[in-house]
């Protein structure tokens, strides 16, 4: 396949950015996306340019770093899958193909596709935990019963991979789907019911200083999630977050 890709350079925080085309060819359609990359940036650092900065880790859909706006939408055109997971044949010779880094005044751009999403790593900081009793008289997790519903959402709540292709989807930059992703995995099961109370308030308000914005129920950020994370854990993390309020 021969390729037109229009990718966004940025050389550092505080450079403007612009889009740079790169023709690139022989790519296979069973290439995956960074693999494609990876050609182009051989090229480049052959000819002594400067390769596109990019994130990737574990290239499975598990780290949740490989985050890049292909063609307008969080983690290409294909859903449920991240951008490591994306391959070539979803595309066609001759295809021009637009890169770009996430957008959001929260995850600001540390070099061309790399943003910095630490806020969310602060978020979590702030109630994404329980604590347990290590001093010998710790009881097994296997010998409390919890309700199968209750464990098959508190397990798909726990799926978040913190990728942000939630925020970057969203017209207001919310972060609501991946704090509701966190709260939602502890509320429901009766290891979380401790720091309950607590948890909710101070990742919300993490949240909303991190600058992240309101939910309007849009929804985009369930049909661009790589996960399938349902907005079910939204209404939850709101329910949650009032009884804290009434306590609190
Ligand atoms: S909710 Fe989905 S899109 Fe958002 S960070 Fe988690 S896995 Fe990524
Ligand atoms: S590189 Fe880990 S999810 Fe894509």
């Amino acid at each position: 396949m021969n390729l037109t890709l229009k990718i966004w350079r940025q050389k550092g925080a505080n450079d403007k950015g612009k889009i740079v085309d790169y023709p690139v060819s022989g790519i296979s359609p069973d290439m995956s996306f960074l693999e494609m990359l990876d050609v182009l940036n051989q090229e480049l650092i052959e000819k002594g340019e400067a390769p596109v900065a990019f994130d990737h880790d574990c290239r499975e859909g598990i780290c949740g770093t490989c985050s890049l706006y292909i063609n307008g939408r969080a983690h290409g055109p294909s859903t449920k899958i991240t951008a490591c997971q994306l391959h070539m044949r979803s595309f066609s010779d001759g295809d021009t193909i637009y890169i770009e880094p996430w957008r959001a005044k929260a995850f600001p751009v540390i070099k061309d596709l790399i943003v910095d999403r630490s806020s969310f790593d602060r978020i979590q900081q702030a109630g994404g935990f329980i604590s347990v009793n290590t001093s010998g008289n710790t009881q097994d997790a296997n010998a409390i019963p919890i309700e199968k519903e209750n464990a098959d959402k508190a397990f798909d709540a726990a799926t978040c991979i913190g990728c942000g292709a939630c925020v970057a989807s969203c017209k207001n930059s919310s972060a609501m789907l991946f704090v509701s992703a966190k709260v939602s995995q502890f509320a429901l099961l009766p290891q979380g019911q401790v720091e309950a109370t607590d948890r909710v308030l101070n990742m919300v308000k993490q949240m909303d200083e991190e600058g992240f914005g309101n939910c309007t129920n849009t929804g985009a950020c369930e049909v661009e999630c790589p996960k399938g994370i349902s907005l079910e854990n939204i209404a939850r993390m709101n329910r949650e977050y009032l009884a804290a309020s009434f306590k609190g």
